[in-house]
């Protein structure tokens, strides 16, 4: 894959663009669901929360997501990028697996909303709010200080 090598710093850049707009969409939806679930049924509010959560996932977050892995992929095929025998890389991957799963559990919670099913109250979104930051945390230490 040393085609990738001259691009390097450009893939990084669209890496990071990526990871921020996801990481914006990670953050903000669990934050509108906590809102949402006290809005009640049918309210002309709640009919708002539907139509901003469902442009947030397909809109930004879909996308974003895509680009994360696509860009990611690209470099840690690049050359001489990724030390295979550092532990930083598998620690990262991990945590960005989570990260994979909880998008989509908003993406299933963003049906139930839509579906006027919901019944987990605002404190569960509030409190799962809190994961994708402690995720952040790790993945940015993870990458930039490699501490192992
Ligand atoms: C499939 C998913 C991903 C893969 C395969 C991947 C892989 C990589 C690789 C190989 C690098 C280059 C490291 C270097 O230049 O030393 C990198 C950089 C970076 N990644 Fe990811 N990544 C992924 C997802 C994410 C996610 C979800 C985040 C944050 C939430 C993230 C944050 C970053 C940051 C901030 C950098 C720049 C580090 C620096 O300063 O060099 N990545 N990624």
């Amino acid at each position: 894959m040393s085609w990738l090598e001259p691009y390097y710093l450009v893939i990084k850049a669209l890496h990071i663009i990526s990871v921020v707009a996801w990481m914006a969409g990670l953050l903000y939806l669990p934050r509108l669901f906590v809102y949402h679930a006290d809005a009640p049924v049918g309210s002309p509010m709640a009919e708002t929360f539907k139509a901003m959560e469902r442009r947030l996932l397909r809109g930004i977050m879909n996308p974003a997501f895509v680009a994360v892995y696509v860009f990611g992929i690209a470099l840690a095929c690049t050359p001489g990028v990724v030390d295979w025998h550092a532990g930083w890389i598998y620690a990262k991957l991990t945590l960005v697996a989570l990260l994979t799963v909880f998008h989509h559990l908003l993406a299933l919670w963003r049906k139930d909303f839509a579906a006027d099913r919901n019944r987990r109250p605002a404190r569960f979104y509030r409190m799962v709010n809190e994961l994708p930051t402690l995720a952040l945390i790790g993945i940015v230490i993870f990458v930039v200080v490699k501490p192992f």
